[in-house]
């Protein structure tokens, strides 16, 4: 058989409400043209995002009430704690509320003015408390990474002689840490070759530099590097997942991607030291060191979901389901990143809105079309999530615009994805119908969450 079906049946379903392209025109209006910024009742097919938007197992629900709410000690945490030990083979593990507490916590103490946090790619939370913490972030992807046109395996990797180059220049003192972003969510989902990983860790050895994993969708990663990398072919997941994690000093995560939770993250590390400062901070802000920000209920969601990611069943879906719609784009020559990536379609918005110029946004009216045509909510990963203003006022944009369609776990069918490319092939065939945008209010941090457009 060559169908690839969901491994999983539906227990318990949620309405999806319908809506008129009229009545989208107004909420878009409304919504001041920020996606973020309209109701969810009010989107048909959500693919803002594929974080915290999972469907949990029968089995994570039942761990949700056996989760052990009491303030210290807790059991859940203990089995929490044993499976994150176990799949990293880090031996402190800290749970927070979500990835950014991680990222906070991790880079009040390790970034700091002067210092650099180097990395394959930063996502905008971790560069935004990299910078916070008033170190610079700076990204050194492969080359083959920024070619959104381009098929290769491993375009998350990392450029290890630009790595190489940056920490002979400023020296091994200046760099916090390098953290792999796996897979790498702001360059389309593409993942890190376990070569790749090998090389960052022993130039990262050599020179006595930390390196950190942002461990979000690492089964994703894992799978692919099954899929993709001689002499992983037989291995299992978790195998590939624990040699991923045997490299590195410790890792953050946002247990709301691959762990299927609605809420959590941790972090893990290796050296006592480094964790007993980790915990101070917690205590201040996320909660006692067996729960941090979290209920036991959670801890057990996590513990559950983590294990039953590297299920491989449910892996060949995943990354299966995600290239069924590129291949469905493919009929129409609709241009995104190649090859799909493993949690979601990067629409390549520079040349899907080539009548757009950059400084108009061209992602962002991609995403109120895909909106007002078919009540899709894509997310821009472009020059309004990265763009930065030069002196002057004018934009310094980042090398690509881009819309990322992310698919949640377990959630829609396909049946949902065909209407989805339904409409961006629409969107795609009267793409010279809309037109771009121009910001009026943005916050100093993370500005694409709330900040308000008008059309140009
Ligand atoms: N790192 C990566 C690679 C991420 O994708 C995210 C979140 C985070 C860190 C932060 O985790 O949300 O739990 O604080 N990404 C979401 C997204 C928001 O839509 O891609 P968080």
């Amino acid at each position: 058989m060559h169908t690839i079906i969901e491994p999983f049946r539906i227990k318990s379903v949620e309405p999806i409400y319908f809506t008129t392209r009229q009545e989208r025109i107004q909420i878009l209006k409304q919504a001041h043209y920020n996606p973020f910024l309209i109701k969810a009742k009010d989107v048909v097919i959500d693919l803002l995002t594929d974080s915290g938007t999972s469907a949990m197992s029968s089995e994570q629900w039942a761990g949700i009430m056996r989760g052990d709410e009491s303030y210290a000690g807790s059991d859940s945490f203990f089995r929490f704690q044993h499976v994150v030990n176990d799949i990293t083979g880090m031996p402190f593990v800290i749970p927070t509320h979500q990835g950014r507490a991680s990222e906070k916590i991790i880079f009040t103490i390790l970034g700091g003015r002067g210092n650099y946090v180097l990395s394959n790619t930063l996502f905008d939370t971790t560069r935004a408390n990299v910078e916070f913490s008033e170190a610079t972030g700076v990204d050194l992807l492969c080359e083959a990474g920024r070619d959104p046109a381009l098929e290769a395996p491993f375009k998350g990797n990392m450029d290890t002689e630009a790595l190489l180059s940056f920490i002979e220049e400023k020296g091994a003192a200046a760099i916090s840490m390098v953290m792999l972003t796996l897979t790498n969510n702001s360059g389309g989902g593409q993942p890190v070759s376990m070569a790749n990983i090998r090389e960052v860790s022993s130039i990262c050895k050599q020179y006595g530099v930390l390196l950190f994993i942002d461990a979000c969708r690492f089964a994703e990663n894992a799978y692919f590097i099954k899929l993709r990398e001689a002499g992983y072919e037989t291995k299992s997941v978790i195998e590939i997942a624990k040699e991923i994690f045997s490299y590195a000093d410790g890792c953050t995560m946002s247990a709301k991607k691959d762990a299927f939770a609605n809420i959590g993250g941790f972090i893990a590390v290796r050296d006592e030291q480094l964790t007993e400062k980790c915990r101070n901070l917690l205590v201040i802000t996320e909660g006692f060191p067996t729960y941090g920000g979290l209920a036991g209920r959670d801890l057990e969601a996590i513990a559950i979901g983590l294990r039953e990611v590297m299920n491989e069943d449910y892996l060949k879906y995943r990354i299966r389901s995600i290239q069924y719609i590129g291949e469905k784009l493919d009929v129409y020559n609709i241009p995104y990143i190649k090859p799909t990536g493993g949690h979601a379609v990067y629409l390549d918005a520079k040349r899907f809105m080539d009548h757009i110029p950059v400084h108009e946004y061209p992602g962002l009216a991609l995403c109120s079309a895909l909106y007002v045509e078919g009540g899709i909510r894509g997310v821009e990963i472009g020059s309004v999530m990265f763009g930065k203003r030069a002196e002057d006022g004018s934009l310094i944009s980042p090398p690509m615009e881009l819309v990322r369609l992310a698919i949640p776990r377990r959630v829609y069918t396909q049946s949902h994805m065909d209407y989805v490319t339904e409409v961006v092939a629409e969107v795609y065939k009267q793409r010279r119908r809309y037109l771009g945008y121009r910001i009026t209010h943005e916050p100093p941090f993370l500005r694409h969450f709330t900040a308000r457009f008008e059309p140009v």
